[in-house]
């Protein structure tokens, strides 16, 4: 084990991701954070629409031009002295995949979800994968400033719907025009909501006063008002269970807070929640042992492959999630799945499209490689040993195009473009052994799209797709190579190479 330095740096680390339906306020909450974080410091930075400014968590053509977060960048920021590595996950369902990956690589969740609508579809898809891992859940309900739904048949949805048993932290006192502010529970002070014009950097919206019963409480909001939220905190307080850190690390209870994102009001209570409750970088199970953060030798594995992120240096990136030891500049690290050892000397940490290089980095944080395409989704970095982590899923694609070039002098780069494309693993490339077409596979069809989109951003490549005469993909395995041979001498019309 490592020595006390190390166990500290583990221990001011959080690493998070933040899910939800889209519409919820996933990008709100996150530029709130930043603003906490003083990454930022006006609000309308992390996601504008139209022609306002765009999301530093949204940088891609097509994201800004639809409104839609596709793919995932990491953000990272101190609140309270503890750092918070944020993963932000595409919001649109058709890169699921994405998600998937990105919830192997946190050791938390934040769960959003709209105060009028209660639990959504896809909240109830990725908490299904959040329980494959057991990840740890803090709730957070928004849009309390709109009407919305009372408070316990919102919790009743949770406990039905995503299995959680809840923990109310705070709870609210009013809803829309009557949002008056939150209670919270745990430290008996009441926060008052103060409608926010601005969402600058004035971090907190709020007036606070200690104890329901304070007769500050009646002359604010009214005695009716006061007296309702009272005795319904008293049946809140019996009824639900009280905070127990075994379950919640276990994934069956979760800790609720209310608030509204957009009024930046609520989200510092989250914030203290993450850094209280919300576990230090966790162990990482690899096929052959578990992997303890606090162990010396640096291991890592890649999650997310990322082309052309920053479109001056066309450069392909991998994004590591550092499991144990540490990784300092200049190091020696063995790339297993090759067996190579080479020195790394620039890896980067990131904000969304900003990148730094950096000297140091622990366990629970994301560093970022360039990959000249050696680097897959799922390898593994050590410092020797031969060890794969388990977990990192990949998909088999469900729809399928053919895609065509406007200018067929361009086959050399289209490859080029689909291959680098194809290694970040949300696209998939088949090339039939009889002919010369080219076959996309994918799980959304909304990735179509992002492809074209890309390949004539960042390859000046015009492209087209239309509709394949393909249902499914399966791979041909035997270990006899004769019987590998005749079966595809009789089914050629049938087979395609794929990437690996
Ligand atoms: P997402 O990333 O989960 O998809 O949601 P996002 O934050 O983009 O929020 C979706 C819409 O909900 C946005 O409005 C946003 O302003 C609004 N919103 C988020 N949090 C709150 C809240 O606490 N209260 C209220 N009233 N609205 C909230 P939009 O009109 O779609 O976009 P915009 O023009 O405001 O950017």
């Amino acid at each position: 084990m490592f020595n006390s330095n190390h166990e500290q740096e583990l221990s001011k680390r959080r690493t998070v991701a933040i899910i939800s339906h889209p519409d919820a306020g996933k990008t709100t909450i996150t530029e709130k954070m930043l603003l906490f974080g003083k990454v930022i410091r006006t609000s309308g930075i992390v996601k504008g629409r139209g022609n306002k400014k765009y999301a530093k968590s949204d940088w891609m053509d097509i994201e800004k031009k639809r409104g839609i977060s596709v793919t995932t960048s990491v953000m990272q920021f101190k609140y309270k002295n503890i750092l918070i590595n944020l993963l932000d996950t595409p919001g649109h369902q058709d890169f699921s995949e994405d998600t998937y990956r990105i919830l192997t690589a946190v050791d938390c969740c934040l769960v959003v979800i709209d105060a009028a609508k209660g639990v959504e579809e896809r909240t109830k898809k990725l908490i299904d994968v959040t329980r494959m891992h057991n990840t740890p859940i803090i709730t957070f309900i928004n849009k309390l400033d709109r009407d919305s739904q009372d408070p316990i048949d919102i919790l009743d949805d949770i406990e039905k719907q995503l299995e959680l048993n809840c923990v109310p932290v705070t709870w609210p006192i009013g809803c829309g025009k009557n949002f008056k502010g939150v209670y919270h529970i745990r430290e008996n002070l009441i926060d008052l909501y103060q409608k926010q014009l601005y969402h600058n950097e004035h971090l907190l919206n709020t007036q606070s006063f200690y104890d329901l019963s304070n007769k500050l409480l009646d002359q604010i909001i009214g005695v009716e008002l006061a007296n309702h939220i009272r005795e319904e905190l008293d049946l809140v307080i019996n009824i639900y269970p009280k905070f127990n850190n075994k379950k919640f690390l276990k994934g069956f209870l979760t800790p609720v807070l209310f608030g509204s994102a957009l009024g930046n009001f609520g989200i510092d209570h989250v914030l203290t929640s993450l850094i209280k409750w919300g576990p230090s970088p966790l162990s990482r199970k690899s096929f052959t042992r578990n992997v303890s953060p606090k162990e010396k030798q640096f291991t890592g594995f890649v999650f997310k492959i990322q082309a052309n992120m920053d479109l001056k240096h066309r450069d392909r990136i991998a994004f590591i999630r550092i499991v144990s030891g540490q990784y300092t500049k200049g190091m020696k690290l063995r790339h297993v799945r090759i067996k190579k050892n080479i020195i790394i000397s620039d890896a980067f940490s990131f904000l969304a499209g900003d990148r730094l290089l950096i000297e140091k980095a622990y366990p629970g944080d994301v560093i970022g490689l360039h990959n000249h395409g050696t680097i897959k989704i799922g390898d593994t970095f050590t410092e020797g040993e031969d060890i794969k982590f388990v977990g990192i899923p990949s998909f088999a694609p469900e729809i399928f195009r053919q895609i065509y070039l406007i200018n067929p002098l361009k086959q050399k780069q289209l490859i080029k473009g689909l291959i680098q494309l194809s290694e970040e693993g949300a696209i998939q490339v088949f090339r039939p052994i009889n002919n010369n077409n080219l076959i996309l596979g994918a799980i959304g069809i909304l990735q179509f799209d992002v492809v074209i989109e890309r390949l004539k951003v960042e390859y000046h490549i015009e492209t087209t797709c239309i509709k394949a005469n393909v249902v499914l993909a399966r791979w041909i395995k035997s270990k006899n190579i004769c019987s590998i041979n005749s079966f595809k001498q009789n089914n050629s019309a049938y087979l395609a190479y794929d990437a690996s």
